[in-house]
This record gives structure tokens, sequence and C-alpha cells, in this order.
């Protein structure tokens, strides 16, 4: 079984609360196959992608069985992230999750396809050497040198750094120091130097890095000065580990009275007032959603849905195929928490699995809420009790717009496969050049 995880690089919040969404399994289910041509054909990029010199971005995530580098939609994209790279105990590139066998075909059909493909470092269970790696100018050298030969030798375009967290623990057993975020500032300048033909970025969380009292820093400009751009990871909002269901993804909070756990419109507004550029801000968004059991008494009044409401946090949902229970220990040695189920749905899964219809709109028999605050969507079975807080085309159009007058850099999905015949990727595409 290879170490595997759908929400290695999620994980916004508060972060104790988050490991129970993170499984560590695979799975030989497929998803469905489109069932109609995708509107556009290969080579036409009017989609948007580019547009303004924004970035359109989605993490390639390479063990799901069915679901491989030929698999891929490149038309709609100017970035490609290989999903996922970490640092090993000695400080050196080292690929465990990922096939490393899968990274020159990457690399190359990206290039072809004029995508420009990065390698993630890091991850939800690959940050556990992050600290170490860099907290000497010896250790940040021969981790600098390691990835820079790597991603030359394997024809990356750049190197995008998913420490999750500096200074803050994530999975439970990450190697963490006060010293964090300086050390990752003295890395990025030293691999600035050392490959100033890569691009460098970043997937942060929702709120900015911390300082050496472990608050969030009031400055994060240094890091605005070595990085080409960040992805703030604005998802895992709300999920099974939170004490309510709520938005996966919210663009907005500020009109969320009580339920303000953050949203694009917080972390941008955080990030900013720490001195990081709007227009080196890349938003990270979902092609999939959170899904929980709730009672229809609860879940349903007349024709419209109660969200913020408890769950049965027993009954976790299965999910879909590519994120099944758990069932062994997590990369630290802990057991799966609950019933093992993550609870996620793919995109396409929701459709697969009779939600929504083939085109994303809200298949008949469920009730749905479009939520005006957070712009995002829920849908709920009445016959099994399934409330999915999750993405759609309407979601994505929100954003992009707001990526637009924002005047942000573009968008980053995770995960590529998670969309279905370009429905979510064209919907952003499409707004973020202020077309819709
Ligand atoms: C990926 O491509 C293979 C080979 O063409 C195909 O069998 C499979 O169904 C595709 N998977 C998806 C998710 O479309
Ligand atoms: C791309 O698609 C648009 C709209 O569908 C069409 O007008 C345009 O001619 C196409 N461009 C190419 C190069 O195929
Ligand atoms: C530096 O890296 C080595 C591995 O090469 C590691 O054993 C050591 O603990 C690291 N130094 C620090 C201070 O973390
Ligand atoms: C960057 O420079 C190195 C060393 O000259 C070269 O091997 C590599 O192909 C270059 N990469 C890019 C993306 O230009
Ligand atoms: C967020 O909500 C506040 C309060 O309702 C509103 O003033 C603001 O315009 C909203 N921002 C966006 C980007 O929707």
């Amino acid at each position: 079984m290879k170490l595997s995880t759908a929400c290695s690089l999620l994980m916004a919040l508060p972060l104790a609360l988050a490991a129970p969404t993170c499984s560590l399994k695979h799975t030989s289910a497929a998803p469905p196959s489109p069932s109609s041509t995708p509107t556009n054909p290969p080579g036409n990029t009017t989609t948007g992608a580019g547009t303004n010199g924004k970035i359109s971005m989605a993490w390639f995530a390479d063990w799901h069985p069915d679901y491989s580098v030929s698999n891929v939609s490149w038309t709609p994209y100017t970035h490609m992230a290989f999903f996922t790279a970490q640092p090993s105990s000695a400080g050196t590139v080292e690929l465990i999750i990922s096939d490393p066998s899968m990274v020159d075909q990457f690399t190359s059909t990206a290039l072809a396809n004029n995508v420009k493909p990065v390698l993630t470092v890091g991850g939800w269970d690959g940050s556990i050497y992050w600290s170490s790696s860099v907290a000497t100018a010896t250790n940040r050298s021969t981790w600098a040198t390691s990835l820079v030969q790597y991603a030359n030798a394997h024809g990356f375009s750049g190197l995008d750094f998913d420490w999750e967290y500096p200074g803050k623990q994530g999975i439970g057993c990450n190697i963490i120091s006060p010293q964090d975020s300086v050390n990752f500032q003295y890395f990025l300048q030293e691999i600035r130097q050392q490959a100033p033909n890569l691009t460098l970025s970043a997937a942060v969380s929702i709120f900015p890095f911390v300082d050496d009292t472990g608050s969030a820093s009031t400055d994060v400009s240094p890091f605005a000065s070595v990085l080409d751009w960040i992805e703030i990871m604005n998802y895992d909002v709300f999920g099974t580990f939170s004490t309510v269901d709520g938005p996966n993804a919210p663009l907005n909070d500020t009109c969320a009275s009580g339920n303000q756990l953050g949203s694009a419109v917080s972390a941008v507004a955080a990030w900013t007032n720490a001195g990081f550029p709007a227009n080196k801000i890349v938003l990270g968004v979902p092609a999939y959603g959170h899904s929980y059991t709730v009672p229809t008494s609860t879940a349903v009044s007349g024709s419209t849905l109660n969200i913020y409401t408890a769950f049965d946090k027993t009954n976790i949902p299965i999910g879909d195929s590519w994120d099944p229970p758990a069932t062994t220990p997590d990369i630290c040695g802990n057991a799966p928490v609950g019933n093992g189920n993550s609870g996620v749905y793919n995109f396409w899964a929701l459709i697969q699995d009779g939600f929504l219809n083939q085109d994303g709109s809200v298949a008949s028999g469920m009730n749905s809420l479009f939520d005006q605050c957070s712009q995002t969507p829920f849908v709920y079975n009445p016959s099994s009790q399934i409330m999915v807080s999750y993405d759609d085309a309407q979601s994505f159009t929100a954003k992009g717009q707001y990526i637009d007058q924002a005047g942000l850099l573009g968008f980053a999905m995770y995960e590529a496969g998670g969309d279905y015949n370009n429905i979510l990727v064209n919907a952003i595409n499409k707004a973020m050049a202020g077309s819709s």
C-alpha cells in the first residue's frame, strides 16, 4: 500500500482537529469516465487559462489507480504541480507517497502541453523533516542543493513548498522549532540564489506564518521578496473534525455571524495586512467536499437546508472511492479516528453517487442550498441522510470573480483529478478573466 492522502495539502485551521480527515489509503475503485466531450478541445485556451498573466494551477496526485498523467486535462491550466516529494530524515529529496518513476512522464507531458510543471515538496504527511532540513546553514545548503538538482534533472520549472506548518504542529509527529519561520526565510534565500531560473511558491494556511512566539507574524514581507507566489489553502475550514457542519471553502465569512472560522476574504486580508502583496496571492480552491450524517429533522426545514448544525460524529460517511476508510495507523503511528471514514467526496463522485446530474446541477430528490455568505453549495440526500458541503460552477465563478476584483494572481485547485468534464476549472477561468 502506498502512503497517500487526499487531505495532505489541506488544513487551513485548528490543526489538532484536522488529523481525522487524513487517511493513508488508496483503492482500486475507479471514478466514472466523462460521458460527453469536453466543450473546449485540446489546445483551445479560450477558457481563460493564463489570461492577463494569471495562474491557473492544480495539484496532480499520482496515486489514484484510474487517474494518471494520460488522464490530465491540460488545456485549462498554466501550471501543474506534481504532488508530492518530501524532505527525508537526511534532508534530501525523497518520494515515498508518489511513484518516482512517474515524474519524467509528468514533466514531459506538461511541457508538451504548454503547462509549467512544478514539484510540490511536503504535504500533510510529508512535513516530518521540514524543520530539521532548514535548521542550520549546512542543512539548508544540503536541502536546497538536493532540490535544485532534482528539479533540473527532471525538467521542473519550479518548486512549490508545502510545509504544514512552520512553527506549528501538523500531523502530530513533525519536528518543529520556534525558529522554523525564520529558518524557512533563510532557506528560501539560499535556494533563490542556487536556482534563479526556477519559480518558488508555497502552499500556506489561511493564517500568516507564525513568528518565534507562535503568533501570526505581522510582517511576512521577507517571504514575499523571495517567493513568486503563495497558494492560500482556503479549504477544510469546516469538516468532520468540526463541531458543526459548515462550508468547506467559504469565499466570505464576514457575514457568517458566530461561524467565522476563516474564508478567502479573511485570509487575503490577513496575509495582505502582514505585508504579502495581493498580486502574489493565488487562491487555493477545492474540487471536493466534506460530508456529514445529519438527521432529516435537523437538516431540512420546508424546502431549504439548515447548515451549521450538529451532525453524527460516530457515523462519518464513507466518502468516495479515492479516499477509502483508514484501517492502518498514519505515518505517525496513530490509529484511525472513529470509523476511519474521511467523508470526502470529489466533485466527480457527487455526480457518480447521484447527488448531482452530469452537468453538475443538483439531482432530483435531493435538498439543496446555495449559501449566500460563503458563496458555496450544500446538497442533502434525505434517504441516506448525507449532507455535503462542496464547490460547483457557481461557487467557482464567485471565487474567480473575487480573484479578478481583488487583484489576486490566480487559483490553484486540489486536485486536478477531482473535477468532471472541466466544469469547475472552466467556470473559475472564465470568471477570473473578467468574462462572467
Ligand atoms: C484514464 O484513462 C484511462 C485510459 O485511457 C481510462 O481507462 C480511464 O477510464 C481514465 N480515467 C478517468 C478517471 O477518466
Ligand atoms: C476556441 O474556442 C472558441 C469558442 O468556442 C472559438 O471561438 C475559437 O475559434 C477556438 N479557437 C481555436 C484556436 O480553436
Ligand atoms: C541537520 O540535518 C541532519 C541530517 O542530515 C540531522 O540529523 C540534524 O538533526 C539536522 N540539524 C538540526 C539542528 O535539526
Ligand atoms: C535552470 O538552469 C539549470 C542550470 O543551468 C538548467 O539545468 C535547467 O534546465 C534550468 N531550468 C529552467 C526551468 O530553465
Ligand atoms: C464579505 O461580506 C461583507 C459583509 O457582508 C461584505 O461587506 C463584503 O463585500 C463581502 N466580500 C465579498 C468579496 O463578497
